[in-house]
C-alpha cells in the first residue's frame, strides 16, 4: 500500500516537473497565449487585386512597404473575401458572418449601398468586432471608408453609423469614392442610374394617373392604399432622378468626424494627407493602449485620387500610381507604430476587400487592378479573381517572420481572432462563420478550420470550395457563372460588371468542378470521365451545402429597392437641407506629413 502511494506521488511529481519544464522550455514562436492585450491595426485597401502586390508576384509595380510587412510576418496565399463587392464584403469582415446573414447582400443589381441618404445599412443588432473590443477596454477607431449606411428613419439618427457599431472614433467617408467626387472626372453614378430612375418615374406616374382616374370614374376597385403606395415609389424615383443631376458630389462625397460633417463636398486633393494625419494622431493619442484601429483606405478605388508626388511615377498609369501611393501610406502607418515602440505589441493586418476591377476603364486606359493568375475579378462571386485577395499579418515575437500559409482563410476570420486576443466572447445567439487564426498562424494547427467555404454573388450561391484536408485537394464547384463578353475574356466588358443572376449568367447542373491545387486558374473543368472522384466530391459538397442552408434564417434585405433609394429626409447635410455645404477642415494643418 505504502509502495503504491509512493509510486503515485512519484508519478504526480514527475508529471508536474514535466509540465513546468514544458512551460519554460517552449520553443520561441509557439506561444500558446499572450499575457497582454495587443494593439490591433487593420488595414484594408479598396479594390486592390492580388496580382498588384510585389510579394504576391508582381515584379514591376512597387509595393516595398507591403512586402516588408510580409517579410516580417505571415503571408496568406488563400485569403478569401466573403463577397466580391465593398458593402457586403465589409459587412462580413466587420461581423464575421456571411453577408446573407445580416441582410447586407444584394437581391438584384443594386449590390452595394448606393446613397449616403439610403435607409439600408449594417443593422444595429449586428455586433462588430469593434463592439467586442470596445467592451474589453479597447479604444476603437475607424479612419477612412465605411460604406455600411448612415441613417434609418431620420436625418440624424445615425443608426448604421460607425459610432453606433462599436467605434469610439470615426474620421472619413460614410460612403465610398465615386467619380463625382473629382470634378474633372466623367460622372459615373449619374449616368448609369439617371435613365433608369427617369424611366420608372414616368411608368409609375402614368400608372398612378390612369388608376386614379379609373377609380374616380368607378371603373376599377383598386384600393386607394395601393395607388398611394405606387405614388410613393414614383416620388422616390423622381427624387433619385432629380438628385442624380450634379448633386452626387454634395450628397455623397462627404467627410465626417464622429457625428459631425467636416467637409461637404470633400476636398479630394487634401484627403490623403488628412487621413494620414488622423492615423498618426489616433495612434499617438492611444499609444498607452490597448487600441484597435481600422484603417480603411479610399485607395485604390476610382477615381484614383493621387497626389502630385506619385502621379506619373509608376509603369501602370494612374492606377499604378495610386497603388504605389497606397503602399507608401502603409509605410507611414508602419513607421508610426515602429517609432512609438509599439511594433512588438501590435498585431498588424493588411488585406483588400475583394479582387481588382477588370471592367473599369477610361478610353483605353484600364483603371482597375490585376488578379494575377486567377480568373475573374470584382463583382464575380464565384471565380477566384473576385474573392482571393492579399492577406498579411505581422506581430514580431508572436507570429513567425517571413512565413507563408497556403491554407484557406477568410477575411471573416479577423473577427474571432481579434475577439480572442482581446479576451472577448463571441456572440452566442448567432452563427459566426469566421475562425480564430491564431493556431494556424502560430503553427500549432496544420490545417485551417475551414473545410467548406460558400461563395456568394449577392444572395445567390455561385460556388462552394472544399478543402479536403487528408488528400490536400482543393475542390471548387460552380453552380452559377457569369457569361463573359467577349467569350473567354474573364470579364463582362459589355456591362459595367458581371451580374449574379438573370440573363447574364449560366446555371450548371452538374456543377463545374475544378481542383484548385492542380488548376488554380480554373481553366479545365473536371468531368466524371477525367476525374474518378467526380460524383463523390459533388455529393459531399451538396450535403455540406444543405447543412449550410439550414443555418440561414430570413432577415430584412438592407439593399432592397426601397432601402437603397435616395431619401431626401435621410440625407446627411451640413447646413439647412437642401443647402448642404461646409468646410471645417480649412485652416487646420493637413500637410504636416
Ligand atoms: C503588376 O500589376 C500591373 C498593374 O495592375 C499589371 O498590369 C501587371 O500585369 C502586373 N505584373 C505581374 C507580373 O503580375
Ligand atoms: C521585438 O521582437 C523581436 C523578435 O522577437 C526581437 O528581436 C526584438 O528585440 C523585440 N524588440 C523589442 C523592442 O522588444
Ligand atoms: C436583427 O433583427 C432582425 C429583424 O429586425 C432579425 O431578423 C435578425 O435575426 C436580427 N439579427 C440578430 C443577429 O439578432
Amino acid at each position: 500500500m505504502v509502495e503504491f502511494i509512493c509510486h503515485l506521488m512519484c508519478y504526480w511529481t514527475s508529471l508536474i516537473i514535466l509540465l513546468v519544464l514544458c512551460l519554460f522550455l517552449r520553443p520561441p514562436g509557439s506561444h500558446a497565449s499572450v499575457s497582454y492585450k495587443p494593439n490591433i491595426v487593420l488595414i484594408l485597401a479598396d479594390d486592390l487585386g492580388i496580382g498588384d502586390v510585389g510579394c504576391y508576384g508582381n515584379d514591376t509595380l512597387r509595393t516595398p512597404n507591403i512586402d516588408r510587412l510580409a517579410k516580417e510576418g505571415v503571408k496568406l496565399t488563400q485569403h478569401i473575401a466573403a463577397a466580391p463587392l465593398c458593402s457586403p464584403s465589409r459587412a462580413a469582415f466587420l461581423t464575421g458572418r456571411y453577408p446573407v446573414r445580416s441582410g447586407m447582400d444584394a437581391i438584384d443589381d443594386s449590390r452595394v449601398i448606393l446613397w449616403t441618404g439610403a435607409s439600408g445599412g449594417l443593422p444595429p443588432n449586428e455586433t462588430t468586432f469593434a463592439r467586442i473590443l470596445q467592451q474589453q477596454g479597447y479604444m476603437t477607431g475607424l479612419i477612412g471608408k465605411w460604406h455600411q449606411g448612415v441613417n434609418c428613419e431620420s436625418r440624424n439618427d445615425h443608426c448604421h453609423h460607425p459610432l453606433n457599431h462599436g467605434f469610439d472614433y470615426f474620421y472619413g467617408m460614410p460612403f465610398t469614392l465615386v467619380n463625382e467626387c473629382q470634378i474633372t472626372k466623367r460622372p459615373e453614378k449619374n449616368g448609369v442610374f439617371r435613365a433608369k430612375y427617369w424611366f420608372y418615374t414616368q411608368i409609375i406616374a402614368i400608372a398612378v394617373l390612369t388608376l386614379g382616374i379609373a377609380k374616380l370614374a368607378g371603373l376599377v376597385s383598386v384600393p386607394w392604399k395601393i395607388i398611394t403606395c405606387f405614388a410613393w415609389f414614383g416620388l422616390l424615383f423622381f427624387a433619385s432622378w432629380f438628385s442624380s443631376y450634379g448633386f452626387t458630389r454634395y450628397w455623397d462625397c462627404i467627410i465626417m468626424r464622429n457625428h459631425e460633417i467636416i467637409e461637404q463636398p470633400m476636398m479630394v486633393e487634401r484627403t490623403t494627407s488628412i487621413i494620414l494625419r488622423e492615423v498618426v494622431s489616433f495612434i499617438e493619442r492611444n499609444k498607452h493602449g490597448p487600441f484597435l484601429l481600422f484603417v480603411s483606405f479610399l485607395h485604390v478605388h476610382t477615381p484614383l485620387i493621387t497626389t502630385e508626388m506619385f502621379r506619373g511615377k509608376s509603369r501602370y498609369g494612374l492606377y499604378g500610381d495610386n497603388v504605389e501611393e497606397m503602399d507608401w501610406m502603409v509605410g507611414r502607418v508602419l513607421d508610426v507604430i515602429d517609432k512609438e515602440g509599439l511594433k512588438n505589441t501590435t498585431l498588424m493586418y493588411f488585406a483588400s476587400d475583394h479582387g481588382g476591377f477588370l471592367e473599369t476603364h477610361e478610353g483605353k486606359a484600364h483603371l482597375g487592378g490585376w488578379n494575377g493568375i486567377y480568373k475573374g475579378g470584382k463583382a464575380m462571386g464565384g471565380w477566384e479573381g473576385g474573392i482571393r485577395v492579399p492577406g498579411i499579418l505581422r506581430w514580431p515575437g508572436v507570429l513567425p517572420a517571413d512565413a507563408v500559409i497556403e491554407e484557406p482563410t477568410s477575411l471573416m476570420d479577423i473577427y474571432p481572432t481579434v475577439a480572442h486576443l482581446a479576451g472577448g466572447r463571441l456572440p452566442q445567439d448567432r452563427v459566426i462563420d469566421g475562425r480564430n487564426l491564431m493556431p494556424l498562424l502560430q503553427g500549432s494547427a496544420q490545417h485551417s478550420e475551414h473545410e467548406f467555404m460558400f461563395h456568394y454573388c449577392g444572395v445567390y450561391l455561385h460556388a462552394v470550395r472544399w478543402h479536403q484536408k487528408d488528400s490536400g485537394a482543393l475542390w471548387k464547384a460552380h453552380y452559377i457563372t457569369p457569361v463573359f463578353q467577349p467569350e473567354g475574356a474573364g470579364a463582362c466588358y459589355n456591362r459595367r460588371f458581371c451580374p449574379c443572376i438573370g440573363e447574364g449568367v449560366t446555371h450548371h447542373d452538374p456543377p463545374l468542378l475544378f481542383d484548385l491545387s492542380r488548376d488554380p486558374s480554373e481553366v479545365k473543368p473536371l468531368t466524371p470521365g477525367t476525374e474518378p472522384l467526380f460524383d463523390t466530391v459533388i455529393r459531399r459538397i451538396e450535403s455540406a451545402l444543405q447543412e449550410h442552408r439550414r443555418t440561414l434564417t430570413p432577415v430584412p434585405h438592407q439593399l432592397s429597392g426601397h432601402n437603397n433609394m435616395w431619401k431626401p429626409w435621410l440625407q446627411p447635410c451640413c447646413g439647412i437641407f437642401p443647402f448642404c455645404w461646409c468646410d471645417k477642415e480649412s485652416g487646420n494643418p493637413h500637410t504636416a506629413l
